[in-house]
Parts: structure tokens; C-alpha cells; sequence
């Protein structure tokens, strides 16, 4: 019981909550496995769980016709998914797919909802992730109105590097998933990778992006983090 009470403490999502609240979510959790690729759920399906990511990494994504794809988020250890159908919308408003071997937490949709009731912090906790989510979607739209590739290119870096569980200045992700990212296609993603290297604000090198120049990429994106 130690042993897994150690594990647990080193979810993040848990640290904020109180050893009674974890408990509780432990013992109504089930945990799921995931092999790389492997689709958890699609869009449009009927949502019947919420999940949190015990280890491993989820992508976020919808289809947009053929083989267009955007992808919203990368979802690391301790953040968790699943709860938007649950709570309004009831069907999946984006498909899951696991990113690397996965394993989740896997809570049903009525102990999902017994835990809104019951438990203030992992209500607090599920608010303000939904309300960073909604700041970061604002912002997207925003840049996809107002900049062209380049500006996107470096806010999606900047995005993309704030994730806790990257090194710090370097983002590891290939042509074809930063381009679903940044919701367009690989090429003209490809021209303005070479044109921020030519002028020494990033490297790529073998799928992984270095910031040279923070201050840069920042005026680019036209934000100041
Ligand atoms: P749900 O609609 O049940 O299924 C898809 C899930 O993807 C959704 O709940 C959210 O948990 C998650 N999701 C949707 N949009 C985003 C986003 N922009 N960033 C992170 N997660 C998202």
C-alpha cells in the first residue's frame, strides 16, 4: 500500500488534493492501458469516462475532412481528459489517441459526477484547467486570425515548451505532428522552420526544436510570457 500510495503522490494532479479526496479517487478509478497509437476514444462517441494520465502521453485532436488533422494538446502525467462530454456536451468533442505506451485512470461517468458534488479541491482543480484551456483556445484563434505561419509557428513553439514535462528550450516533436498542431500542412510548416533557422531563433535538429533566441520567437509571437 506504500508503495502505491508513493506512486500516486507522484501524479500532479493528485499533489493539490487532500489524502481523503485521494483516496477516493483512487478506489473508484480503474486503470487502463494503452499501447502507442492506439486510439482511446473518437470523436462524436458517447463520453462514459474521465480519465487521468497515470504515465505515458495522450494526443488531443479532431479530423477535419480527409486527412486534414488539428491537434489541441499534448497531455502529460497527471493532467486528465474526457470530462467536457460529461459535463454538457455527451458525446467526445475530440478523439484520444495514446502518444507513447500509456497507462490511465479511468473514472465513470456517475462517480465522475459524485465527485464534482463531493470533493471542493478536485472541483477547483477540474475549473481552472478548464479555464486555462479556454485562455489557451482564445489565444489560438486569435493568432490563427491575426499572424501569418511564422507567428504561429513561434507562439505553437513557445506553447509547446511550456509543458512541464519538456526540457527546458528544446521541444521534441517531428514536421507532421508540429504541422496538425499548428492546424495546417507539413510543408509550409517545413519553409518556416528553415526560415527561423537561416536567422538563428531556432535549431531542428532530428525531430527535436532548440530555442536560440527566446526574446525573438516571443516578439514574433507577440506576446510577452
Ligand atoms: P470530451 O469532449 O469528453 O472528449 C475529448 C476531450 O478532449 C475533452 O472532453 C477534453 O477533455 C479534451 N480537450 C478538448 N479540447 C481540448 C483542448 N483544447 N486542450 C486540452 N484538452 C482538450
Amino acid at each position: 500500500m506504500t508503495h502505491v500510495w508513493t506512486a500516486i503522490k507522484k501524479v500532479p494532479f493528485f499533489r493539490g488534493l487532500r489524502d481523503t479526496e485521494i483516496m477516493h479517487v483512487i478506489k473508484i478509478a480503474h486503470s487502463r492501458r494503452y499501447k502507442k497509437n492506439e486510439m482511446i476514444f473518437r470523436k462524436e462517441d458517447l463520453g462514459n469516462s474521465f480519465f487521468i494520465v497515470k504515465e505515458g502521453k495522450v494526443k488531443i485532436f479532431t479530423s477535419l475532412g480527409g486527412d486534414k488533422k488539428k491537434t489541441f494538446a499534448f497531455l502529460n502525467r497527471g493532467d486528465f481528459f474526457g470530462e467536457m462530454s460529461l459535463l454538457g456536451g455527451r458525446v467526445r468533442s475530440a478523439s484520444a489517441q495514446a502518444a507513447e505506451d500509456t497507462e490511465l485512470y479511468a473514472i465513470s461517468k456517475r462517480n465522475f459526477a459524485k465527485l464534482i458534488i463531493k470533493n471542493p479541491d478536485f472541483t477547483l482543480k477540474l475549473l481552472h484547467t478548464l479555464a486555462d484551456r479556454l485562455t489557451k483556445a482564445d489565444n489560438e484563434i486569435a493568432s490563427m486570425l491575426f499572424h501569418n505561419i511564422l507567428g504561429r509557428l513561434a507562439e505553437g513553439i513557445l506553447e509547446l515548451a511550456k509543458t512541464k514535462h519538456s526540457t527546458p528550450g528544446r521541444v521534441a516533436i517531428d514536421q507532421s505532428e508540429l504541422a496538425q498542431y499548428l492546424g495546417t500542412t507539413r510543408v509550409p510548416v517545413c519553409r518556416a522552420i528553415n526560415v527561423l533557422k537561416r536567422e538563428g531563433t531556432i535549431d531542428y535538429r532530428r525531430g527535436e526544436l532548440i530555442i536560440l533566441n527566446l526574446a525573438r520567437l516571443k516578439s514574433m509571437a507577440g506576446t510577452i510570457r
